[in-house]
């Protein structure tokens, strides 16, 4: 058995039976009496590595997460308008309780958390949206000078802008199109008010931990030294209530995630077969966080952005997590980001909580 190499697997030509995961070549490879794949990688440096220049972001993101040992996309890519219009729909689910709990929240404390925010004060909200739980704190805080809605979307942002300068309309409004993850610099009209944020719906959900501690960072920064921010956050609960709340009984998260593909086949000439693939929603206690995934239901080959990708019966896309917070383990992300935790607000069942940070 001296000299002899080993092969694991097999090639096209393996005689059936005989591709195995310890498949043993009992023949000297100058022989050629077996022959074996290749797998090509493209090498880690970017010089080298100079392949086409992919045709968009979304494109280039898609090819490097399905290109990926464990398939992932983020979950930024789901809000195109189907994606939005659904995810409205999620919010009005019976087990879709964040949206229900939050707003029921700020409704019974929009007062107390009203005196947090200093006359003339400047609100900035990051990732505004319909801005509909934003009317809430408006209304409860008519010392408001300023409002700042953050939104990539500059749809969503101005059908929203108008209809609040409509109903406040002693409010002055400084949109800023810019993604709320890396945005600079707040408008002019900021410029010496007191400043206070505002991010509701558990979207610092969507962050990996590291990624949520630097979020804050730089949003600390934005708002400035002295600045308040108003956090809500999902808190960990008993799993059937988590899971329920992202695969649904009328399918609409199903088809939330699925949307993901539909994308990808309308702007990168995909080929996804949606009933070819599954939605779940799996609750990871360790870390603390409910993943969306996409699962094959059978092996396949799928062409998107020019490329073709192979699904294994099984094998999932992960497309989302949203983590799940106690108060201490929020605090822990906060505080080395330069914020400290002034105030709680929170509410019991089904537990979700409002953080009022200070930097
Ligand atoms: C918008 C990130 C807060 O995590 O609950 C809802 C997104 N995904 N159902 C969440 C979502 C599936 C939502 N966030």
């Amino acid at each position: 058995m001296s000299g002899q190499m080993v092969l694991r697997g097999g090639a096209c030509v393996t005689p059936a039976g005989h591709a195995r995961a310890s498949y043993r070549n009992f023949f000297h490879p100058e022989q050629r009496w077996m022959f074996a794949g290749l797998r090509l990688a493209r090498d880690a440096n970017p010089k080298l590595a100079a392949g086409p220049k992919p045709a968009s972001a979304f494109a280039g993101d898609v090819v490097a997460g399905l290109s990926r040992p464990h398939k992932q996309l983020s979950a930024k890519y789901f809000y195109d308008a189907e994606g939005s219009r659904l995810f409205e729909e999620i919010c009005d689910l019976p087990e879709y309780y964040p949206t229900r709990t939050e707003t029921a929240l700020l409704r019974a404390k929009a007062g107390e958390m009203a005196r947090a925010i200093p006359d003339g004060a400047a609100l900035v909200e990051f990732g505004s949206g319909a801005s509909t739980k934003t009317r809430i704190l408006l209304d409860a805080a008519p010392q408001l000078a300023l409002y700042v809605p953050i939104d990539i979307s500059p749809d969503a942002l101005d059908g929203a802008v108008e209809a609040i300068r409509r109903d406040y309309p002693a409010l002055e409004v400084a949109q800023l199109v810019d993604d709320f993850t890396t945005a600079m610099d707040l408008p002019q009209a900021a410029q010496g008010l007191p400043v206070v944020g505002f991010f509701p719906g558990s979207t610092i959900g969507n962050f990996r931990p590291e990624e949520a501690t630097a979020f804050l960072a730089s949003a600390r920064k934005l708002l400035g030294e002295g600045a308040a921010f108003l956090v809500g956050i999902d808190l960990i609960k008993a799993e059937e209530t988590l899971v329920a709340a992202y695969d649904d009984a009328q399918g609409v998260t199903a088809a939330f995630n699925l949307n993901l593909l539909a994308r990808m086949n309308r702007e990168l000439d995909g080929d996804f077969d949606l009933d070819a693939f599954r939605h779940r929603a799996i609750w990871n206690r360790d870390e603390g966080r409910i993943e969306m995934h996409l699962e094959s239901l059978v092996d396949q080959v799928v062409r998107v952005a020019g490329r073709s990708f192979r699904f294994a019966a099984g094998e999932r896309l992960h497309t989302e997590n949203c983590y799940k917070f106690a108060l201490e383990g929020f605090e822990a992300l906060a505080k080395p980001a330069g914020w400290r935790v002034e105030a709680v607000w929170r509410w019991p069942d089904p537990a979700f909580a409002m953080v009022l940070l200070r930097a």
